[in-house]
């Protein structure tokens, strides 16, 4: 907050600001076939489960034709339904049952890229077609000698250095055309050339046809890569760089979503959330997401990244000072104008229990604590399948139980060029990092393959599934289920409801080693949220000179605590809290 920050500047109403997201990452939450890979017919089969869950919009991973190199993100048309996954008609059913019961539905929109299975791209590899100009294609540079690796012309080094984010070269040489194509990602996944007038136009109408059949909006992937710089478009072969982060929100980046914004989703009342890649500056974030910004909200990656070392299978230790700084600068950069998206997991992330909480002697408590989080800073909260379970990483112990390419391609590569000796000396760090974690199976009950499959499934099914699954969770009143329930109730239908999505957010002792807490204010409603983030006891205070306020003066209502309601958490001062390990409470201060 800033002391200018009005409350009618807070409470600037819209129903995705108001709503709990639930992502459902399709070939993991249901088989209804028995091929072992979950399908729509699937999540058709679980509609009361959301239902019951209280969540207010789906966001469906990608479901279209793919020959699945990335699992979805590699898209072969864009107007279809990957045969694994079901039929259109599935589809148009699965939406009917969703708006049925309120929920609405957002798809995942990836337009930096397409398969190379895509037509377009097929019929770019004729330079005469008119698909050529689709992609970007360069041609190589003299080869001044030291590049190794790199798979073209003997003479020739890729038009720059740029390593794609799935490791190796993000070029690839086609024999055919007789030059270069840019693949950010995996080489089966070429960027398109958003230059090209064509390639917008085909982009909006598709997006106009999803629209017209009923959807609520779309989660736009990598979608501040669309613009490349203009050491690519203005010259060939490209001024050499390493820097690949000069992709992002490059030079023609606003141009661009302002455009679609005009042209597609102006004139409907729809959820546009775009993943930034990259550290953005605030103003760029306002540009994108402020009032007059061309989307509704966004995905960061800051905090996601602070454990996370250069390589897949490098870690960084982080502490609550960093968690706290990274949402902090998000929670007053986007109070005036903006709005955050608050995520802690998804599918590219390992399971925020094992990551942020304790998934060992705390895991009921800080899986808790961290949906307290999730639900009671400012933005709209998100729930990854398998989150209101307490779901935890995966004990992978060979590199042949992965399916990940951002895992598989770098560590083979490095096992290849020696730079690692042994699957051994990096389990540690493939365990703490890889996606594939967010992509084991939900676990729906104790009984084989956790009730997802009848068959083999795709990707091995959490051991722990005995213990944690959807069942037994839902049969104990006091499961980390029920706890969301009880979050989203807060948040959604009961009195201080608009100080829970739109109060102003004040945090307090911001170098606090083991607790996080803030305060929530809209008019005269205020919370104060308290988190303990340690395995241990710790003290924390209201500081008088930090709020506006006398905390001696106030009376703390208990609203929720991870730990019930009992006399420890009810019978307080306003001053001063002992938290248990991983407790969390939030008060509504009088
Ligand atoms: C971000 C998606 O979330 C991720 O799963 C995918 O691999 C990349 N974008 C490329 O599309």
């Amino acid at each position: 907050m800033t002391a200018s920050t009005t409350d009618e500047q807070l409470l600037d109403r819209a129903w995705w600001k108001e709503s709990v997201i639930y992502q459902i990452y399709p070939r993991s939450f249901n088989d209804t076939n028995g091929d072992g890979i979950g399908d729509i017919p699937g999540i058709i089969e679980k509609l009361d489960y959301l239902d019951d869950l209280g969540v207010d919009i789906i966001w469906l991973n990608p479901v279209y034709e793919s020959p699945n190199a990335d699992n979805g993100y590699d898209i072969a048309d864009y107007q279809s339904i990957m045969d694994e996954f079901g039929t259109m008609e599935d589809w148009e059913q699965l939406l009917d049952g969703l708006h049925d019961r309120d929920i609405k539905l957002i798809m995942d929109l990836v337009v930096n890229h397409t398969s190379d299975e895509h037509e377009w791209f097929v019929n770019a590899r004729d330079p005469d077609s008119d698909y050529h100009d689709y992609y970007i294609w360069k041609n190589g540079r003299a080869d001044v000698g030291g590049f190794t690796g790199h798979l073209g012309p003997e003479d020739e080094a890729p038009p720059n250095e740029w390593e794609s984010f799935f490791g190796g070269p993000a070029w690839a040489y086609d024999e055919d055309v007789g030059k270069w194509y840019l693949h950010l990602f995996d080489e089966k996944q070429p960027d398109l050339n958003w230059e090209n007038p064509d390639v917008r136009d085909e982009i909006f109408e598709m997006m106009e046809w999803w629209l017209d059949k009923g959807i609520d909006g779309f989660r736009m992937d990598v979608i501040n890569l669309l613009s490349k710089p203009d050491s690519v478009t203005k010259h060939d072969p490209p001024l050499n760089s390493t820097e690949v982060w000069e992709t992002f929100d490059g030079p023609r980046m606003q141009e661009f979503l302002d455009t679609m914004h005009d042209r597609v989703l102006a004139d409907r009342d729809v959820f546009a959330l775009g993943e930034m890649m990259g550290r953005m500056d605030m103003e760029t974030a306002i540009d994108y997401v402020g009032r007059d910004g061309p989307l509704s909200t966004l995905f960061h990656f800051d905090h996601v990244l602070l454990d996370h070392g250069g390589e897949i299978w490098e870690t960084n230790e982080w502490t609550l000072n960093d968690l706290r700084d990274s949402f902090n600068r998000w929670q007053y950069g986007l109070a005036e104008d903006g709005w955050n998206s608050i995520y802690l997991s998804n599918h590219d992330q390992p399971r925020l229990v094992s990551r942020f909480g304790n998934d060992g002697e705390y895991r009921e408590e800080s899986a808790k604590l961290l949906a307290t989080l999730i639900f009671t800073l400012r933005g709209t909260p998100y729930i990854f399948q398998g989150a209101e379970i307490g779901m935890t990483n995966y004990p992978f112990d060979s590199l042949d139980e992965f399916r990940d390419v951002e895992t598989i391609n770098p560590v083979r590569n490095a096992l290849e060029s020696g730079e690692i000796e042994d699957f051994d000396d990096i389990k540690h760090g493939l365990r703490h990092n890889s996606r594939d974690n967010a992509r084991t199976p939900m676990q729906w009950d104790d009984s084989e393959h956790a009730g997802f499959t009848d068959g083999e499934p795709w990707i091995g099914v959490n051991p722990n599934h005995d213990e944690i699954n959807v069942e037994a969770a839902r049969d104990d009143e006091d499961s980390i289920w029920h706890y969301y329930r009880e979050l989203m109730e807060l948040r959604k239908d009961s009195d201080v409801s608009d100080v829970m999505v739109y109060g102003d957010y004040e945090v307090l002792i911001n170098d606090h080693e083991e607790v996080w807490s803030y305060v929530r204010t809209l008019g005269d409603e205020r919370l104060l949220v308290t988190l303990n983030f340690a395995e241990f006891e710790s003290h924390t205070w209201i500081p008088e000179y930090e709020v506006d306020f006398n905390p001696h003066d106030m009376e703390a209502e208990l609203l929720l605590c991870n730990y019930g309601a009992d006399e420890r958490a009810t019978d307080v001062d306003a001053e001063a809290f002992d938290l248990r390990p991983w407790e969390a409470r939030i008060y509504r201060l009088k």
